[in-house]
């Protein structure tokens, strides 16, 4: 990994800034200052210094990424751009948390921590997930009931209750807030198909206490705080 990039990702600045404080002879590599930012590290290895301060590799990272359409959430793909595409990162090792459609956006989690993600996606966990929606149709008080009740999807299968709120209706539109507390395939799109009524558009805006941070454009991510975190691994 490049060394400017392995100080970035650490907090030191931007890739300018960072090349910056190697210019000026602050960074030492195993105790010899290096002046090229283009020089390669090994994190694991390497003794990395900044100010004379060690600097620890951070074995797992977390990010909060706004997916846009068009992504899957993959680590590869034949076809298509990955979510993974979208993050600049040295660990090689990252993926998503849990699967957005290709044209759902919102909050996804980015993340090497295999533990994490199986505490999120566990079914027994019960992780509550909230998506804004805009339904074609009306949706009515009687939706609402029906799916406090549990929609059956997928012909036999009765999905966990799931609190469903009418923002605004409007026209042949509505626009929704959805919480559910399990992430079958296509779950919501399927949830409203059985009560007659389609999905236009399909955002994740919060996952358990993470709430997808607004100033995030799409196709933007950022670090999870560490208050954050600590809310997420409750
Ligand atoms: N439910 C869906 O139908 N699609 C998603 O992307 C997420 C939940």
């Amino acid at each position: 990994m490049r060394l400017d990039k392995f100080l970035a990702h650490h907090g030191f600045g931007t890739r300018k800034e960072v090349k910056s404080l190697i210019k000026k002879g602050f960074v030492s590599v195993n105790e010899n200052i290096v002046k090229v930012d283009k020089v390669h590290v090994d994190p694991y290895h390497d003794v990395i210094k900044v100010n004379n301060e060690l600097i620890e590799y951070e074995e797992n990272v977390y990010y909060m990424l706004n997916k846009p359409a068009g992504y899957v959430s993959a680590t590869e793909d034949q076809i298509h751009p990955t979510v993974i595409d979208l993050i600049d990162d040295y660990h090689p090792d990252l993926f998503p948390v849990g699967r957005l459609d290709i044209d759902t956006e919102g909050l996804l989690i980015i993340t090497n921590d295999g533990h994490l993600a199986h505490q999120l996606l566990s079914p027994k966990k019960h992780c509550s997930k909230i998506y804004y929606a805009r339904i074609k149709g009306i949706v009515t008080q009687d939706d609402v009931d029906l799916f406090l009740k549990g929609i059956v999807i997928d012909n036999n299968y009765q999905c966990q209750s799931a609190y469903l709120k009418i923002l605004t209706t409007y026209q042949d539109e509505s626009e929704v807030e959805i919480e559910i507390f399990e992430g079958k395939f296509h779950q919501i799109k399927k949830m409203f198909l059985s009560i007659g009524k389609e999905v236009l558009y399909l955002k994740r805006i919060q996952m358990k206490q993470l709430i997808l941070d607004e100033s995030l454009q799409l196709g933007e991510y950022r670090r999870i705080t560490d208050e954050e975190l600590y809310r997420l691994k409750q």
